[in-house]
């Protein structure tokens, strides 16, 4: 499929070019949601099935990221997932950290500071180079919310593996777009509702199994069973197996929803979502005179942005006065030479 023809599968309103804050539905993710609230609001079935699609989620996000399917449990926040992993390190563990690192991957370990734990944050280009025997565990985003910047992925897992230190990543704005090789870390949380462009209250979270019995299923239910439709009532407690154990139990109707956006970014391919979503993001650079980027992210510098582009019913973000431009799989070129156009670039 040429870069500039991916299938009509969106129906945005204007030109969105915001995805790094939320992703739009394709077209059989939403309708799926349709039916199935109509089914909630009419009382006409009853609900086992709906827990279906979030298996199915599960399973395309484990492809996704080059995973077996029994080591992704799935949640309703990367925040959610990656403080039972937090809760379970031990006391006095040292955490490194990119500096301007989004709090859902910080919070859940600065909140364990009681217990010795402490988190030291360097910029996010020089994690790999401050990973040695200091450390006991890097958290780091896959691609930064606040930049764009893609993290060396290669030269940190090297580094952290030289040095026995446990990974924890979070690739919420990298899933999607970005060809990731979750096996080579530990622990890969993901929120769905970006570059997944499914329904927020869809996150995954990817575990080494030699991970998994460290970490404390501490907000367990019926849902963490290995079979959740024998796991209703009383004891012996009885957990499954598999990542399932740290599951809580789904949102229904969000996971019809997101079952289909992974469907249809399965179908297209990430490389080709890849391809397509650097080529428009280097375009839109080029418009303002920058080199070639890695990232589907573009930040530049526009002053007036705000204003000119609300004026003309362009969705983007300002973040740290900076303009925050993402490229995913339903803008076209035409969004490039339009946006350049109002931005006078
Ligand atoms: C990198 C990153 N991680 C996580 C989230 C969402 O976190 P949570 O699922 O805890 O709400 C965001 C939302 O902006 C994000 O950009």
């Amino acid at each position: 499929m040429g870069s500039d023809r991916m299938p009509d599968l969106w129906e945005p309103a204007g030109t969105y070019l915001n995805t790094a804050s939320y992703g739009l539905p394709p077209k059989p993710a939403w309708y799926a949601l349709q039916d199935a609230l109509d089914d909630w609001r009419g009382g006409r079935t009853s609900w086992e099935h709906w827990g279906i699609p979030g298996e199915e989620a599960r399973a395309s996000f484990a492809r996704l990221v080059g995973v077996p399917v029994e080591t992704v449990a799935i949640g309703a926040t990367v925040s959610g997932l990656v403080g039972l992993v937090a809760a379970s390190v031990p006391e006095g563990t040292r955490v490194l950290a990119p500096d301007v690192e989004f709090t859902s991957l910080l919070f859940p370990f600065l909140v364990h500071q009681h217990r010795g734990v402490s988190v030291r944050t360097v910029p996010a280009r020089d994690l790999s180079g401050e990973i040695g025997p200091d450390v006991d565990l890097v958290a780091f985003s896959a691609v930064q919310m606040a930049t764009g910047e893609v993290a060396d992925l290669e030269a940190i897992s090297l580094a952290a593996a030289e040095h026995g230190v446990m990974t924890v990543v979070d690739a919420t704005q990298a899933v999607g777009w970005l060809p990731l090789d979750a096996g080579r870390f530990d622990v890969v949380a993901t929120h769905g509702y970006k570059w997944l462009m499914s329904p927020r209250g869809t996150a995954y979270m990817a575990i080494r199994p030699e991970r998994m019995d460290m970490v404390v299923p501490q907000a367990a239910g019926w849902y963490a069973g290995e079979d959740p439709l024998a796991t209703f009532f009383g004891r012996p407690l009885r957990l499954a197996e598999s990542a399932r154990r740290l599951d809580t139990s789904p949102a229904w109707y969000m996971w019809v929803a997101a079952a289909q956006s992974l469907a249809t970014v399965e179908q297209i391919g990430v490389d080709t979502i890849h391809d397509h979503d650097i080529a428009l993001a280097n375009r839109f650079r080029a418009g303002f005179g920058l080199e070639p980027g890695n990232s589907a992210i573009v930040m530049s510098d526009a002053p007036g942005a705000s204003e000119k582009l609300a004026s003309a019913g362009i969705q983007a973000a300002v973040r740290g006065g900076r303009l925050r431009t993402s490229w995913h799989v339903y803008n076209t070129a035409e969004h490039v030479e339009r946006t350049l156009d109002v931005l006078g670039a």
